[in-house]
């Protein structure tokens, strides 16, 4: 799960997949990062660690980090919340011949449609519940996927 500063997308959704993932009986590693390292080592934004909480989730054991090469190899699927962080993840992937691994996380369920995240660091309250209930979907799409 990649977005821009592993602080308030990213988190949210590496928190409901591994969750997610844990209840169905699912051996699989969700991890988070992002593409810029300004917040290294910080927990996720408290709006997020909130809001995950208020639905019933615990994020704060995460620490942000930034993306690296290992990513690419150690990952079998990379999602990314919006069109810069692809374009950013893409250009990485390149290098590492992992582009197909590579997509925008609401294409799990709305196919080639593009569909963004947004980045809610900046905005009202309001858009962490918009991109909880986002990645709430996406996420049940995925382990959905996962289960078959
Ligand atoms: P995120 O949100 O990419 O969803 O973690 C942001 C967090 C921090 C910044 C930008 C976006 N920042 O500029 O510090």
């Amino acid at each position: 799960m990649v977005c821009l500063g592993n602080i308030c997308r990213s988190p949210i959704a590496e928190g409901l997949l591994q969750q997610k993932a844990n209840e169905n009986g699912l051996d699989i590693v969700a991890d988070s990062c992002g593409t810029g390292g300004w917040h290294a080592g910080e927990t996720p934004d408290p709006r997020s660690m909130s809001k995950m909480v208020e639905k019933g989730y615990d994020i704060s054991h995460q620490r942000s980090r930034k993306i690296t090469a290992a990513d690419f190899s150690e990952f079998d699927r990379i999602y990314c919340m919006d069109e810069s962080n692809l374009e950013d993840v893409k250009h990485i992937a390149k290098a590492h011949q992992a582009e197909h691994k590579v997509d925008l996380i609401l294409n799990v369920h709305t196919y080639g449609s593009d569909f963004e995240v947004p980045d809610p660091y900046y905005g009202a309250a309001d858009g962490f519940e918009l991109v909880f209930n986002m990645l709430d979907q996406a996420t049940d799409k995925i382990i959905e996927e996962l289960k078959t």
